[in-house]
């Protein structure tokens, strides 16, 4: 096979720094297990919205079609605050994902024993937490029709359409099957059918697709009960399936047991391509954090467990994405921690960069 291709979107705030070290374990890769990628580098969200005044090229969108993944670090800040909103930075992220039709989006939620302290929730309720949200991607509320605000009267009115299609659901609940037989075993769904007909035809849809997946136990859960339950109990859930709206919330709150926004990865992934892989992007769960961005005291971990998903997703590489993983877990519980993991009083944060070499050295230790 050629050498597998990926373009790097660092995009805006701490992204760029946060790559950079993504960018390091790749050459690592390629130095030391002789695993070669064919790398370029764009533009995505303000920075591209500041050289070609959209916040995604043409070009760049194309470019994202043609490779076999694509790495994105995080988009926005107040600087764009202003802008209109069909350039917002956002925008370029949204464009990728529904024109690379990236409808499944995979979150997981995982405690690093080393950091079960740094939950706001008791150390017992989330150690050894490891759930799976997968978050429909490309549709629902973020892109129904009609949407808009329009003028009624003498007052504006503001509109989301929450749209979905059976097969929009049935393709995005096969997807969580799927990974729950390589897992627990145990499937959530998470709606409103008690108020929402999409949420009706939602529990329909999971359901006929459940009877292909027999040895898969199922339930379903109201997406408010479940945000609760979350909090209460979280170890009851190996994977989350459920819309896009409700995914984003319930996605942040599942990130939060673990500790830090820092360190959760995610994948979103469409349909095969030709050559067999499915058509993806990689991005930490965080933001732009412009509060603390080119200060080197972003946590790059959550970024490079993104290229880990990457490895295991897309290049069929998961002893490598475990070698990745478990150098992080091993820094850890060395000690080793940016500014956003500090609990200890007189333990002296590393800077981003600080982190990334030590992830290499414990990769050069695990050879
Ligand atoms: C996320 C983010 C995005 C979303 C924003 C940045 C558009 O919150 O990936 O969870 O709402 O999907
Ligand atoms: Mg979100």
């Amino acid at each position: 096979m050629s050498t597998p291709s990926l373009l790097i979107l660092p995009g805006d705030g701490i992204g760029p720094e946060v790559m950079a070290e993504v960018v390091k374990i790749i050459d690592w890769y390629g130095e030391k297990r002789d695993l070669k990628f064919d790398v370029t580098m764009d533009l995505v969200g303000g920075a591209a919205y500041d050289k070609h005044g959209v916040p995604l090229a043409d070009e760049t969108m194309a470019k994202a079609q043609e490779v076999d993944a694509v790495l994105l670090g995080a988009v926005g800040g107040p600087k764009y605050d202003v802008l209109d909103f069909s350039v917002k930075p956002e925008r370029g992220l949204l464009r990728l994902r529904k024109e690379m039709d990236l409808f499944a989006n995979l979150r997981p939620a995982q405690c690093f024993d080393a950091l079960a302290d740094f939950s706001s929730l008791k150390k017992d309720v989330v150690a050894g937490l490891d759930i799976m949200i997968v978050r429909e991607l490309t549709s629902g509320i973020y892109f129904g029709e009609p949407r808009g605000i329009i003028t009624e009267g003498n007052e504006r009115v503001g509109i989301n359409t929450q749209r979905y299609t059976e097969s929009e659901i049935r393709r995005v609940a096969i997807a969580a099957f799927e990974l729950a037989m390589k897992r627990g075993k145990k499937l959530c769904s998470m709606e409103k059918a008690n108020v929402m007909e999409s949420g009706i035809l939602w529990r329909e849809v999971v359901e006929e697709v459940a009877k292909d997946y027999p040895e898969v136990a199922v339930s379903h859960m109201y997406a408010d009960n479940g945000a609760m339950q979350l909090v209460r109990a979280p170890k009851q859930f190996d994977v989350i399936v459920t819309d896009n709206l409700f995914g984003d919330i319930l996605s942040d709150c599942a990130a939060m047991l673990t500790g830090s926004l820092g360190m959760l990865p995610s994948a979103s992934l469409g349909a095969p391509m030709e050559n067999g892989r499915p058509k993806a992007m990689y991005e930490p769960v965080h933001g732009s954090a412009p509060d603390i961005a080119g200060q080197g005291k972003a946590n790059p971990i959550a970024c490079i467990l993104s290229f880990a998903m990457a490895l295991r997703y897309s290049f069929d590489q998961g002893d490598e994405a475990t070698r990745l993983e478990t150098a992080i877990e091993k820094v850890l519980a060395d000690g080793v921690r940016t500014g956003d993991l500090l609990a200890d009083e007189g333990v002296t944060p590393v800077s981003t960069s600080g982190m990334g070499d030590a992830i290499i050295a414990a990769l050069d230790a695990s050879l």
